[in-house]
């Protein structure tokens, strides 16, 4: 009975529609959902990417459905459930996954720029999980959405304001939704991954004009953590739901601690701030070929 319960709901034969899932996070969520039992429709750009994640979810036994989609299309929220419910006939979770980072100050990022990175973060992921909503509401029989977030939805950084605003609107919307859908048995909630080693950095650096772009030298060893990890914790909520996903408590703790005692986090961003100038006139430097001092 106690192990029962620490199983929580059984997820075999449910159906998943994960965005963004031709790697990183959604790739690894789209493989953990497979082991537990789910069908899952996988939805990214890169079809040939997709088929390889379609495969590993076939390899253990699930069916998979491929649809190659921008997010940022106007109606593709319509396109992927319409393509679960002629291929498996329902949906019982949605995962709005698909995103990416831009590392530009908030005063050297253009308006376009801005509103792209919302498109994809924040109002795909919003309309995905609308018609979802509604959609489970109308069927009458519960569900279970989920949007990837971030652990900066919490307190933001130089470099990262827009994309941390992102993400705090993402957590924000899922908060007011999951109310609005309890009454419906649909659960609702935020993903708010630490770092974690995917093509992030490397899509991040290249749409943001930087070097680099593997996971940050200066992350200490403990913040870094591996997909997998992000997508054992959402299944383990699907199992057991919650509001939000964390798998640090560390930083979880810490990100209380700074909205409490804002004063505790401008110390340690004013050292962060001077870390972040020295390291980028060393990269200007770099590229101009000038010594460094
Ligand atoms: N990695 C981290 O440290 C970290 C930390 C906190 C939160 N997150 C969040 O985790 C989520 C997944 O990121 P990740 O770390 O797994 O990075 P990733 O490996 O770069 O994966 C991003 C996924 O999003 C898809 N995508 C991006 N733009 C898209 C679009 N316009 N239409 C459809 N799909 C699109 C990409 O697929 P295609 O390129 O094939 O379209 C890819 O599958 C993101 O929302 C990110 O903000 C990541």
């Amino acid at each position: 009975m106690t192990t029962l319960m620490a199983m929580g709901k059984i997820l075999t034969g449910q159906i998943a529609i994960v965005t963004g899932a031709s790697s990183g996070i959604g790739a690894a969520t789209a493989v953990a959902l497979a082991r537990a039992g789910v069908d899952v429709l996988l939805a990214a750009r890169r079809e040939d990417r997709l088929a390889a994640v379609a495969r590993a979810v076939e390899s253990v036994g699930r069916r998979a459905c491929v649809v190659a989609v921008d997010v940022a299309q106007p109606g593709s929220e319509r396109l992927l459930l319409d393509a679960a419910e002629r291929h498996f006939g329902r949906f019982d979770v949605v995962f709005a996954n698909a995103g990416y980072g831009l590392e530009r100050d908030v005063h050297l990022t253009d308006e376009r720029d801005l509103r792209a990175l919302f498109e994809v973060n924040f109002f795909a992921s919003v309309a995905l999980l609308r018609e979802s909503a509604r959609r489970l509401r109308a069927a009458g029989r519960g569900g279970h959405l989920l949007m990837c977030s971030s652990c900066l939805s919490k307190f933001s950084l130089p470099g990262h304001g827009a994309y941390a605003a992102s993400k705090a609107a993402q957590e924000s919307i899922c908060r007011a939704m999951r109310f609005e859908l309890l009454p419906y048995g649909i659960e609702v909630a935020s993903v708010h991954p630490i770092t974690t080693t995917t093509e992030f950095f490397a899509e991040s650096a290249a749409r943001s004009g930087l070097r680099g772009g593997t996971v940050p030298e200066h992350a200490p060893r403990w913040a870094v953590q591996p997909p997998e990890r992000v997508a054992d914790a959402i299944v383990d909520c699907l199992r057991n739901p919650r509001s939000e996903v964390w798998t640090s408590e560390i930083v979880r703790l810490s990100a209380a601690l700074f909205n409490a005692c804002p004063w505790i986090f401008d110390l340690i961003l004013r050292r962060e701030a001077r870390r972040r100038a020295r390291q980028l006139a060393h990269e200007a430097a770099d590229a101009a070929g000038a010594p460094r001092h």
